[in-house]
C-alpha cells in the first residue's frame, strides 16, 4: 500500500473475540472445522489435511508484510474468555496499487449462529481500512453460500456483482457473488 512494509499487529481483541496470528499447537483446532466436507463446500478446494493446516500455521507463524500483491494475514479467533480457536478470517492485498484487499472467513460449526464471524469480519475490516489503510474491502462467494451471504450483509456490505457460472466445481457450474465496502462507507 505504501513503499514501506507495515506489520499487522500481533493480536486484535472485539468484546467477545480475540484475533491473533496461529501457533504452532493450534494445528488440532483448525484440523477440526478445516477437515469438514461442509466447511469446504464453497471453498473451491477439498478439506485440509491435519499436515496442511499444519504446514500453513507454520509457513505464517511470523505475520506477514502488507506490501505486495497476495500478501495475507491470516488470524485465529479465539474466544476472550476459553482456550482454543473457533475459527480464521483471512485478508489478502489483492492490489497494492489500487489498496484493494479481499477478505473470507471459515469458522468451526460448533460454533456458529452466534455472531462470531461477523463480529471477527467487523474487526478485520477495520483494521484493513485503519492500519492498513486499503481503499476498498471485498470478499467473493458461492451464491449458495447464504450463511456467508448474510455475513456480508450484516457487515453492510454492499452486493456489487453476480458472476453467473464463472467456475466449475466437479460437474456442477459455480455462480458467485461479489461483495465491497469501500473505507469512506464502514461506519465500524
Ligand atoms: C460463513 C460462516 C463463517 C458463517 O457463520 P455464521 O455462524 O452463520 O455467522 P456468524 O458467526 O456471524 O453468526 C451469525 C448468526 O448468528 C446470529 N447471532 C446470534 N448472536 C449474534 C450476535 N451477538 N451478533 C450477530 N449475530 C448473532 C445471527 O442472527 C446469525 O444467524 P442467521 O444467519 O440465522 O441470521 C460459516 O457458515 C462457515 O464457516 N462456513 C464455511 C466456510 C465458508 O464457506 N466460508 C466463506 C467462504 S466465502
Amino acid at each position: 500500500m505504501t513503499a514501506v512494509s507495515k506489520r499487522v499487529p500481533a493480536a486484535i481483541t472485539t468484546e467477545r473475540l480475540v484475533l491473533r496470528l496461529f501457533r504452532p499447537g493450534d494445528a488440532d483446532d483448525r484440523y477440526a472445522y478445516q477437515s469438514l466436507p461442509e466447511v469446504a463446500r464453497y471453498l473451491y478446494r477439498p478439506p485440509l489435511t491435519r499436515e496442511a493446516c499444519a504446514e500453513s500455521i507454520a509457513a505464517r507463524a511470523g505475520g506477514t508484510d502488507w506490501r505486495a500483491d497476495g500478501d495475507s494475514l491470516l488470524l485465529a479467533v479465539c474466544r476472550a474468555d476459553e482456550p482454543g480457536v473457533m475459527g480464521e478470517v483471512v485478508l489478502t492485498l489483492r492490489s497494492a496499487h489500487a489498496r484493494q484487499a479481499e477478505i473470507g472467513w471459515v469458522f468451526n460449526p460448533r460454533y456458529a449462529g452466534q455472531g462470531y464471524a461477523t463480529e471477527a469480519a467487523g474487526a478485520l475490516i477495520s483494521l484493513a481500512f485503519g492500519r492498513l489503510d486499503a481503499h476498498r474491502v471485498f470478499a467473493r462467494l458461492d451464491v449458495l453460500n447464504t450463511a456467508s451471504v448474510r455475513v456480508c450483509e450484516r457487515l453492510g456490505m454492499r452486493r456489487e456483482a453476480h458472476l453467473i457460472d464463472n467456475d466449475l466445481d466437479g460437474d456442477r457450474w459455480g455462480s458467485e457473488y461479489v461483495y465491497a465496502l469501500l473505507a469512506r462507507e464502514w461506519t465500524g
